[in-house]
């Protein structure tokens, strides 16, 4: 699986710790900035990222700003994209399960970073339920037409 991960100066610190935790369990990704806490705009990340994700580029995407919310209404603007914010291991598995979600959004100034990591990890494990949710996320995508 390849990763998309990027976040603003406000999820720059958590990104890190992301970045660390791919790492260790062997997943490749990209870093799509920033590079420091120096202030910048969430949507000059959430753009290319999830571009990236939307082309099939890279399976799946990790954002994170200072609440996880900039970020993801950004991405969501990519047609493709089903970026979710998830704050709790519950939602991390239902965004999967019942939504597609091809982007994780999580805010550095929220949550810590072990349960961010939890979050994460139930994120990338959790595979999409097909079913009744394949016939909903197609009405989302319907929508992105009109
Ligand atoms: C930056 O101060 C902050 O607004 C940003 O990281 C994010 O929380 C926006 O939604």
């Amino acid at each position: 699986m390849r990763i998309a991960l990027g976040s603003d100066h406000g999820g720059f610190l958590l990104k890190e710790e992301i970045k660390k935790y791919l790492e260790k369990k062997g997943i490749e990704y990209k870093d799509f900035g920033t590079n420091s806490t120096d202030s910048c705009d969430y949507p000059d990340i959430a753009l290319p990222a999830a571009q990236a994700v939307a082309s099939g580029q890279f399976d799946r995407g990790i954002l994170i700003c200072g609440t996880g919310i900039g970020i993801g209404i950004a991405a969501n603007k990519v047609p493709g994209i089903r970026a979710a914010l998830c704050h709790d291991t519950f939602s991390a598995r239902a965004s999967r399960e019942h939504n597609n979600a091809n982007i994780l959004t999580m805010g550095e100034r929220v949550i810590g970073r072990g349960l961010a990591l939890d979050i994460v990890d139930v994120w990338l494990n959790t595979e999409f339920a097909g079913g009744r949710h394949q016939r909903r996320v197609e009405k989302i995508h319907q929508i992105e037409n009109k």
